[in-house]
């Protein structure tokens, strides 16, 4: 038995001391940062690839934001697959199979095809598939014949370009042609693709998007750390992965470690996230195994009842801290994860040292996570839940075919609960407050980037007089 004597520290132990700044407006303040070694974030914000926080919507927002998404691994394989796919399709600037009719086709034909598709442009072919026309919704709207042939209405003059064609040109094609559809054709007249004008708004929309180098916007996903979870990883990838985290709670153990071998001995260009660890030691064993990040956390998240069930965990300042100084010359990121209450928490674990932060429960109330909205007592709310809580382990083994017996309940030794989360409207909005802390946790600190945010931090101890002080108190809060 040992008995380590420095008193571990978390959020709520600490300030960040203000000092000297020259920074005149914390909003512009570059908040860049790396989730690995190869990917960059402009919001290092990660959701949490549980259930009750990322599938493909939440994954949507968090990368157009500049964050990233995890979509979790408590679905099937072919349905985390469909998932992944759902976010690379999100922002592809080109429709890979845009809709096509034949002339053979009637305006009706093309009306009930328009209504129940949402598209707002039908590309017309011949037997051949060689592109012959184009009938958008202006076409159709004060056409009240039905049963005349497509062909009578279509525009013949369509401006098309090549299929390898780039968004810059694009772009330049579409204003130069003043049109709001480019097909693609290939040599032979065939259609390969559709630019529409709506999708490269939407693209210029998020400057801060992470994206993949096709222009996608960038998904991570989460794998167990089981041998058949090898057709898990090479599913995730082939569908377009940005990064795999091996997920579970024991980190710094065998089985991550030889699944983290085992993935890079077969992909070794995935960028693996490993943990999650709670040490400095944990943390280099992640490294010698080959990760890519590591993730940082045994304990504190909203709910865990980790340390409550088997008395472990590290307070996860500390954790940060030492995980971090572990990772740093090997120049390996750190995710702290879990346990973020407020914005300048965020600001606290980058200073710490971690480049990300993943998030869960505060995203698990907005629109965008997985699951309604629930009302009770005038209060709205979403469900929030531990990937290790009862629930979770009953719905898990159900969609497996297996219904848990009552003694398997009963045995089951739960280390997460479920819960109700207030509900906080869109992710964006939480994701803006999240950012804007750290912009204003640097701004305090004098830094103009988060390297130099995490050279200058300074951390103050307090007690439990100087946590009072630092909320609201002697008012009634209002709002
Ligand atoms: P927050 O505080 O953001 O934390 O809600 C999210 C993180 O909590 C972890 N997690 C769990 N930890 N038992 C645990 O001990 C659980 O059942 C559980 N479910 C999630 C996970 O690391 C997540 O990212």
């Amino acid at each position: 038995m040992k008995i380590l004597q420095d008193t571990a520290l978390t959020y709520d132990d600490v300030l960040l001391v203000p000092q000297y700044s020259n920074v005149d407006s914390r909003r512009v303040l570059s908040t860049k940062s790396w989730l690995t070694k190869k990917i960059a974030l402009h919001s290092p914000i990660v959701s949490a690839n549980m259930d009750v926080v990322t599938e493909s919507e939440m994954a949507i927002t968090m990368a157009r934001e500049g964050g990233i998404g995890i979509i979790h691994r408590f679905m099937t394989i072919a349905e985390q697959t469909r998932q992944i796919e759902r976010v690379k399709k999100a922002e592809s600037f080109i429709v890979d199979r845009p809709i096509t009719m034949t002339d053979q086709h009637t305006v009706g034909d093309v009306k009930r095809i328009v209504e129940e598709t949402d598209t707002g442009g039908i590309l017309i072919v011949d037997k051949d598939e060689k592109l012959i026309g184009i009938i958008t919704t202006r076409d159709l709207l004060f056409e009240e014949d039905d049963s005349r042939p497509v062909t009578a209405i279509m525009s013949r003059e369509i401006h098309s370009a090549p299929p390898n064609t780039s968004l810059k040109d694009a772009e330049r094609l579409l204003h130069e042609y003043r049109v709001e559809k480019l097909p693609l054709v290939d040599k032979n007249g065939k259609i390969t693709g559709l630019v529409t004008l709506k999708d490269i708004m939407k693209i210029t929309k998020f400057p801060k998007a992470t994206k993949d180098s096709k222009g996608r916007l960038a998904v991570g996903a989460a794998v167990g750390v089981r041998d058949k979870e090898m057709r898990r990883v090479e599913a995730a990838l082939q569908a377009g992965a940005d990064c795999i985290v091996v997920d579970i709670a024991h980190g710094d153990s065998n089985l991550e470690i030889d699944m983290i071998k085992n993935i890079r001995k077969h992909f070794s260009d995935a960028q693996i996230i490993g943990g999650n660890v709670a040490t400095a030691d944990g943390t280099k064993r992640l490294i010698d195994a080959g990760v890519d990040s590591v993730k940082v956390g045994v304990g504190p998240g909203s709910i865990c009842i980790t340390r409550q069930v088997a008395g472990s965990g590290v307070p996860q300042l500390t954790a940060v801290i030492q995980c971090a100084d572990a990772a740093r010359d090997s120049g390996i990121p750190i995710i702290a994860d879990g346990g973020i209450r407020f914005p300048g928490d965020v600001a606290k674990a980058v200073a710490a040292g971690a480049q990300t932060v993943m998030i869960g429960s505060m995203l698990a109330g907005t629109d965008e996570s997985p699951g309604m909205i629930l009302t009770r007592r005038g209060h709205r709310y979403k469900a929030s839940r531990g990937m290790a809580s009862l629930a979770a382990n009953i719905e898990r083994n159900k969609r497996e075919g297996n219904d848990l017996t009552r003694e398997e309940v009963e045995d089951y030794v739960a280390e997460g609960v479920e819960a109700a989360v207030p509900y906080r409207g869109k992710a964006r909005e939480v994701l803006n407050q999240l950012v804007g802390g750290l912009q204003s946790g640097m701004s305090y600190s004098g830094a103009q980037s988060v390297e130099d945010f995490q050279k200058k931090a300074i951390f103050v101890r307090m007690t439990g007089a100087g946590l009072r002080e630092s909320g609201p108190h002697d008012v009634e809060v209002l709002g």
